[in-house]
């Protein structure tokens, strides 16, 4: 079984998929973490986010390994032998990583990577673009929503429990901002794709999300 999640950032889709996955013994993919890598590599070559080219032959000889870890943890991240799981969760890729992930070529890379993987079994992914590009054929499609308030309290909350703080007001900017790139691109931006359950999170706990959904795939 194959199940595609996508929504904007903070809508809880990481979560869900995660948890939807352990409960489904399903593998899971956070595709979103690999575009995290690529921006944290690219900014620390000191490559601009700008130069397709530059970042293509980044991505080429980059060394990154996804372990699938256990449910608790998701995936666990690797550049090389580095842990880089925490890293790529900074404000600054938050911040940084629409304008990457706006280069076909660049995409063409890390989205074949992630087809590979979609086809080497049963899994869960979150992302952007996994219902419309990634899994088109996946049996489950489903795209959350949430207001961009209350997504920017949801990312304030993980963000202080790490132990960093944040505006508010900030938080918000920055979210909308990134809801803009993310579904203006011109290559595979986010949108819901054909036959996507839409469900709206805004006013949902997240055991509530998951239980939405796995209803609706066991009644099936
Ligand atoms: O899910 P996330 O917030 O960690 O994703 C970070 C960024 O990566 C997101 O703003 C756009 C990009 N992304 C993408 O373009 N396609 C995906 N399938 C997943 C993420």
């Amino acid at each position: 079984m194959n199940i595609a999640i996508d929504g904007p950032a903070g809508a809880g889709k990481s979560t869900i998929a995660r948890l939807l996955a352990k409960e489904l013994g399903l593998r899971y993919l956070d595709t979103g973490a690999m575009y995290r890598a690529v921006t944290l590599e690219a900014l620390r070559k000191g490559l601009s986010l700008d130069d397709e080219e530059e970042l293509v032959k980044m991505v080429t000889s980059m060394d990154l390994e996804i372990v699938f870890g256990d449910e608790s943890e998701g995936n666990l991240l690797f550049l090389g032998d580095e842990n880089i799981t925490e890293l790529i969760r900074q404000p600054e890729i938050s911040s940084q990583v629409s304008t990457l992930s706006k280069h076909k070529k660049v995409r063409d890379l890390v989205s074949s990577l992630q087809k590979e993987i979609g086809k080497s079994g049963s899994i869960v992914m979150d992302g952007r673009d996994i219902g419309t590009v990634v899994m088109p054929y996946a049996e489950w499609k489903f795209f959350l929503e949430a207001s961009v308030q209350e997504r920017a309290k949801r990312r304030k909350k993980q963000l202080e429990e790490k132990g960093l703080k944040v505006d508010l007001a900030e938080l918000e900017a920055q979210i909308s901002e990134r809801d803009f790139l993310d579904k203006t691109r011109k290559n595979s931006p986010l949108i819901k794709a054909d036959g996507a359950i839409e469900i709206d999170t805004t006013s949902l706990g997240i055991e509530e999300v998951v239980h939405k959904l796995l209803g609706l795939i066991r009644e099936d």
